[in-house]
């Protein structure tokens, strides 16, 4: 089966992925040495309605503890993350437990801060069941909530002991958050592996069918840049960072929900695009090549002229300084090779914002 290895010294971790791993969730913490912990499963409420089941069942012996939040973004608070603390202890759980988490984005993030200070920090193991959190965020150790005045502004490194991947999850994905996920996995092509674009558009949209090959291979590329910048002190963490400045200012701009990240992402790729053709050089062959890819995923490439590019640009610099005028901005001088140049302006990004009203 495909097997990722981040290697973090003793932190490090395999990322497991093959098709019904799922009921295999206890062999697989038996393989790890992590059977004699004690397991709390966190989910959210509509993942675990479709998957805790089977996950519980997998454990004939120390049978978890399941605890759900309410699905989506507004989950991911310190309050929540306190009720899911108080819950495991007053379900008998202390720093010999373990927590898996089971679920999209929100669900990794949010168990993984409440293992990294439970006891003052227990092992987890991620479960990701969207594509975002299978491609993206249950590797690399960021974990963390939102506060009234951003977003993943309070959290801590720690990093799972496992990630198991089990791409049967998908088939109980919505379309629009099946579709939103390929925003990263295009991201991840642009800026390391050129011949992945092939795969990713080999994907029949309308399916929930994504080879685990492919998985593992959009996985290896985050943890080698995990592993080369664990705690984004370099550049090399901030290239997962293409698409995202413009992108963030465009999800910012909008009331909670109306864009989904992904989608934000697909627009902050774009105008990226544009941006790589006048500072480093890219072709338009190239962008053409990434944006039939993100219209493939139907993903949104226009900007709905609601959204005034004042309010976006306003939105980006709250947590993207300016220095003597210029911003730190990642592009791409070909497919698969990205870099962070300094010499990007403010009417440089706002001209990007306008175009991706054309
Ligand atoms: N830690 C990191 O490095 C990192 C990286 C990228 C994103 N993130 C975070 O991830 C979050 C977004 O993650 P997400 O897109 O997975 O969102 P999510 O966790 O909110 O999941 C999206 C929706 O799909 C549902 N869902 C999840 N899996 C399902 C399944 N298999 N079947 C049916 N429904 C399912 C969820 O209940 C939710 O309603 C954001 O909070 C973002 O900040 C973190
Ligand atoms: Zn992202």
């Amino acid at each position: 089966m495909p097997t990722v290895q981040v290697a973090l010294g003793d932190r490090s971790y395999p990322v497991i992925v093959e098709n019904g791993l799922l009921s295999a969730v206890a062999e697989m913490l038996k393989q790890q040495g992590l059977s004699h912990l004690r397991p709390a499963i966190i989910s959210d409420e509509t993942v675990a309605a479709h998957h805790a089941q089977t996950v519980i069942s997998s454990f004939t012996e120390n049978p978890p503890t399941l605890h759900t939040i309410p699905a989506g973004e507004g989950s991911k608070s310190l309050s929540h993350a306190e009720v899911l603390c108080r819950e495991m202890i007053r379900a008998g759980h202390d720093r010999r437990s373990i927590i898996i988490a089971l679920g999209g984005g929100v669900v990794g993030d949010l168990a993984g801060f409440v293992a990294s200070i439970f006891y003052r920090g227990i092992p987890f193991v991620q479960i990701p069941t969207t594509i975002v959190s299978q491609v993206d965020s249950s590797v690399g150790g960021k974990t963390g909530v939102n506060v009234a005045e951003g977003k993943n502004l309070l959290g801590a490194f720690h990093q799972p002991k496992l990630v198991i991947v089990d791409p049967e999850t998908l088939k109980t994905l919505p379309a629009r958050e099946f579709h939103e996920g390929f925003a990263e996995a295009i991201k991840h092509a642009a800026i390391r592996d050129a011949a992945m674009l092939e795969d990713l558009l080999a994907i029949d949209p309308e399916k929930r069918e994504v080879p685990a090959e492919l998985l593992a291979r959009n996985i290896a590329i985050k943890a080698r840049v995990v592993e080369a910048d664990e705690y984004e002190t370099k550049d090399i963490r901030a290239l997962l960072n293409f698409g995202h400045t413009i992108g963030h200012g465009i999800e910012a701009s909008l009331p909670y929900g109306e864009m989904l990240h992904g989608e934000a992402i697909a627009l902050g790729i774009r105008a990226a695009l544009v941006i790589s053709e006048k500072h480093s050089g890219l072709s338009t062959e190239a962008s053409q090549k990434i944006l039939g890819l993100l219209k493939h995923f139907h993903l949104p490439l226009k900007l709905s002229p609601d959204i005034p590019t004042a309010t976006v640009m306003e939105k980006l610099t709250r947590d993207k300084k300016f220095k003597s005028g210029k911003i730190r901005f990642v592009t791409l001088s070909e497919i698969g090779k990205a870099q962070v140049i300094e010499t990007v302006t403010a009417s440089d990004l706002e001209a990007a914002i306008d175009n991706l009203r054309g």
